[in-house]
């Protein structure tokens, strides 16, 4: 990265280091960033999109667009207000946004904690402890979903619950039974050790899977008969939630990944951890199935649990100077 201007290259190295920290779909971190004198520029990354499971993108852009809700999150710590344009060229769709250095002003302590929350938050992948979720913390997160254009619906009546249930596990055979995606998912797993700069570490998938009503996605390879969807809903489930957005554009795309990041924060600053299910969502026909039976014709963009749990650990990232360039 140049050193035109070392102020300007700090802060933007800041707002980066921030932003990478987003969760994305296998770790892969589809994105790239520009920055110049009056702000950043967010690229979607194709080389590491993933062709099988992700095929048009949208979850790589629902990974930049957690990724841009961090960037906002960093601009507000260092005292700006973030001016942003969401696909601001339409004869460029790889830049997906625009994010100027907007007026200062003071950042206010719940944007402090959101801040903070961001290096505490981590993927969890097991049971919680059977504890219920505030219902005053359900209808925070619900306006956060919203405050970004998103909707957050709980699944809890049990005929809904078992339908979900089914269909990530449908998905999840799908995936386990084809070859190419069970090489493309092993491609973006490792064993945790030092050197990993990207992809899942086994080491944060912790805890078996099957103790939750959703069947979790196959990172150790176990492969093998799936288990049943058990009878009874464990405790351990903790509060299932979908996340969705009226249409299925790419920018509901990137809306869906901040409103995503805005409700992992929240949730992280009131000492709740989510789990991710989206298995159902790469399959077309099962995601159809998704927005007509549980998700009132809306388009589901994201399938989580919600519970509590000591928080997990941190996975690896590519520094800033690897992902930044001067314009
Ligand atoms: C669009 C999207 C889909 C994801 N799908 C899953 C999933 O199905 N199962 C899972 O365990 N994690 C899933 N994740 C979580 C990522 O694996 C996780 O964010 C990544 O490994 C980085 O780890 P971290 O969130 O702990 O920082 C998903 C994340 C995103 C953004």
């Amino acid at each position: 990265m140049e050193a035109a201007n070392p102020q300007v290259d700090h802060a933007a190295r800041h707002v980066v280091r921030a932003a990478v920290a987003a969760p994305s779909v296998h770790n892969t971190q589809p994105w790239l960033f520009t920055h110049g004198d009056d702000g950043l520029d967010l690229y979607a990354d194709d080389r590491r999109r993933l062709p099988l499971c992700d095929p048009d993108g949208r979850e790589q852009l629902i990974s930049c667009g957690a990724a841009l809700f961090n960037a906002r999150v960093a601009m507000r710590h260092l005292g700006h207000r973030p001016v942003v344009r969401l696909l601001p060229d339409p004869r460029d769709p790889a830049r997906l946004a625009r994010a100027g250095w907007g007026a200062y002003a003071p950042p206010g302590a719940g944007e402090n904690l959101m801040y903070r929350a961001l290096w505490q938050r981590h993927t969890y992948r097991g049971p919680f402890r059977p504890t219920p979720l505030p219902r005053r913390l359900i209808a925070e997160l619900r306006a956060h979903a919203r405050a970004e254009g998103a909707e957050l619906y709980t699944v809890q009546a049990p005929h809904a619950r078992r339908h979900l249930a089914e269909l990530v596990r449908t998905a999840e055979a799908v995936q386990r039974d084809d070859p190419a995606q069970r090489a493309e998912l092993a491609h973006w797993t490792h064993p945790g050790r030092d050197g990993f700069a990207d992809g899942v570490p086994l080491t944060s998938c912790y805890g078996p899977a099957d103790r939750t009503g959703l069947v979790g996605r196959d990172f150790r390879h176990v492969a093998g008969a799936l288990p049943a969807v058990p009878p009874v809903w464990p405790a351990g489930t903790g509060l299932v939630v979908l996340l969705t957005t009226p249409h299925d554009t790419r920018e509901d795309w990137l809306r869906a990944g901040q409103a995503l990041q805005r409700v992992l924060l929240h949730a992280t600053v009131r000492w709740t951890v989510a789990a991710f299910h989206t298995q159902p969502l790469e399959v077309p026909w099962l995601r159809e199935q998704l927005r007509t039976k549980l998700a009132r014709g809306e388009f589901p963009q994201m399938i989580l649990r919600l519970g509590h749990v000591p928080r997990g650990h941190a996975t690896p990232r590519r520094p800033p100077d690897a992902v930044l360039t001067a314009e």
